[in-house]
């Protein structure tokens, strides 16, 4: 498969469900102007027709880029995620046919950060419980098991982008920080890493989660271990729903050991907002339940909306797949005065030499070559002095396990 030669208005750009305005400003002030956006996500035959003379589409979540969409695109060449999750594509499929997506894993980091502050705050407090009575036209003025959040002790669990963000802004606050993370972890300011999980449990008021979705994580939140929670301490989860036990969560809270939690995911959530929300945990006093709403703010959507469309933008004008969720990632300087050669293609032995005898019989001087490899597929950036032919690029096309060749002017 063979992409026409560089030329950024030709470059045709889809971009669906409402991505942010700050994308399309990004990428037509780049000089990609050749851009539809559209509110609604597409699927099956629509999509495959809309898609027909696309070369980059943007994405949210609900647009399904399936195996059998990708295989009838024809010239789509890379995808932009504008969302952090990426199950909506068939990574595997738009990787054997030399297509990179992109994503914003850590564009909304902050806003999840600030929510979890939020409601350790509103927690200790018990205001969730007095808001609820409040609505109820009931009036309990009382100072019983209502604390400050000064001088008590955060355990954060999983101590990556958004749990040592958080630790930070909490010790702004005059809590004491402590976490638990399977990996050995620099810590910020004075924060702490415990080695145990169950001693974190014991030591903190504040218990919070911000680990993946993985093995090591299913039910992490067992019966056994919210036991373990200190008398009168909080559960904060806004990672991802199967990593608490939520009937046994619930029993904790309504027998009083927990003094409430605060949850944003949930192992079972409605696909769309007119299903109805169920959980064991509705109507329990001190429980701050949210839709899965830890990173979504206007903020994020900006970052997101940015980090994508420059993402998109590094790879059309010089090929960078840096941080790509599904191909080999080169990062690339800037190649002035030069063509460059972009070469995907099956990761067989031996094809690199055919690459290279392609264009040393072209009489054709390489001046850098770059090489990533990942899984099927490998990918070659070849800058080459400015005499240039087209002969080079169909040599180039002709290598066997050629999966498809661009060229940058
Ligand atoms: P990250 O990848 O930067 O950090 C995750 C940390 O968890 C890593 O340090 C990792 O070593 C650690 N970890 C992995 N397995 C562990 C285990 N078994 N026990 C303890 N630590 C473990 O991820 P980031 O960006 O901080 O996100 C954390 C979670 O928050 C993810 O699950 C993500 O999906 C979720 N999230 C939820 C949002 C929401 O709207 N509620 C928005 C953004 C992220």
């Amino acid at each position: 498969m063979t992409d026409t030669s560089f030329d950024k208005n030709r470059i045709k750009i889809l971009l669906l469900e409402g991505v942010h305005p700050c994308a399309v400003e990004a990428l037509t002030a780049d000089g990609y102007t050749n851009l539809t956006r559209m509110d609604h996500a597409l699927q099956g035959d629509e999509l495959v027709g809309a898609l027909a003379d696309v070369h980059m589409l943007g994405i949210r979540s609900r647009t399904q880029l399936t195996g059998e969409v990708l295989a009838r695109t024809n010239r789509l060449m890379a995808v932009g995620c504008f969302c952090i999750g990426t199950n909506q594509v068939d990574l595997g499929a738009a990787m054997v046919r030399g297509i990179p997506v992109f994503n914003a894993p850590y564009s909304n980091t902050r806003s999840v950060a600030e929510l979890v502050l939020a409601e350790a705050i509103l927690l200790l407090r018990g205001v969730p419980e007095k808001t609820q009575l409040m609505h109820q036209g009931v009036w309990q003025k009382t100072a019983a098991a209502s604390y400050e959040v000064r001088g008590k002790t955060l355990g954060v669990v999983g101590y990556g982008n958004i749990g040592s963000q958080l630790g930070v802004l909490a010790e702004g606050l005059g809590m004491n920080v402590v976490f638990y993370d399977v990996v050995r972890k620099l810590n910020l300011g004075n924060a702490r890493q415990i080695d145990d999980l169950d001693d974190l449990l014991a030591t903190a008021d504040v218990v919070t989660l911000h680990v993946p979705a993985n093995r090591s994580t299913a039910n992490l939140m067992s019966a056994e271990r919210l036991t373990r929670m200190k008398h009168h301490a909080v559960l904060i989860n806004a990672s991802r729903g199967n990593v608490v036990d939520i009937p046994a969560l619930a029993e904790r809270i309504r027998g009083g050991h927990l003094l409430g939690a605060a949850i944003d995911v949930f192992p079972e959530e409605p696909k769309s907002n007119n299903e109805p929300f169920v959980s064991e945990l509705k109507g329990l006093p001190n429980v701050i339940l949210t839709p899965h709403i830890g990173g979504s703010t206007q903020e994020a959507q900006e970052n997101i909306g940015r980090e994508v469309a420059e993402k998109l933008i590094r790879y059309s004008d010089n090929g960078s797949t840096l941080s790509a969720v599904n191909f080999p990632e080169v990062a690339l300087p800037e190649h002035p005065g030069q063509h460059r050669l972009l070469h995907i293609h099956r990761n067989t032995p031996g094809i690199l030499s055919a690459i290279n005898q392609a264009l040393s019989a072209a009489n054709v001087n390489v001046s850098g070559q770059y090489l990533q490899t990942r899984g099927e597929v490998g990918y070659v950036v070849i800058d080459i002095e400015a005499d240039y032919s087209r002969d080079v690029r169909a040599a180039l096309d002709a290598v066997d396990g050629t999966i498809r060749t661009r060229v940058l002017y």
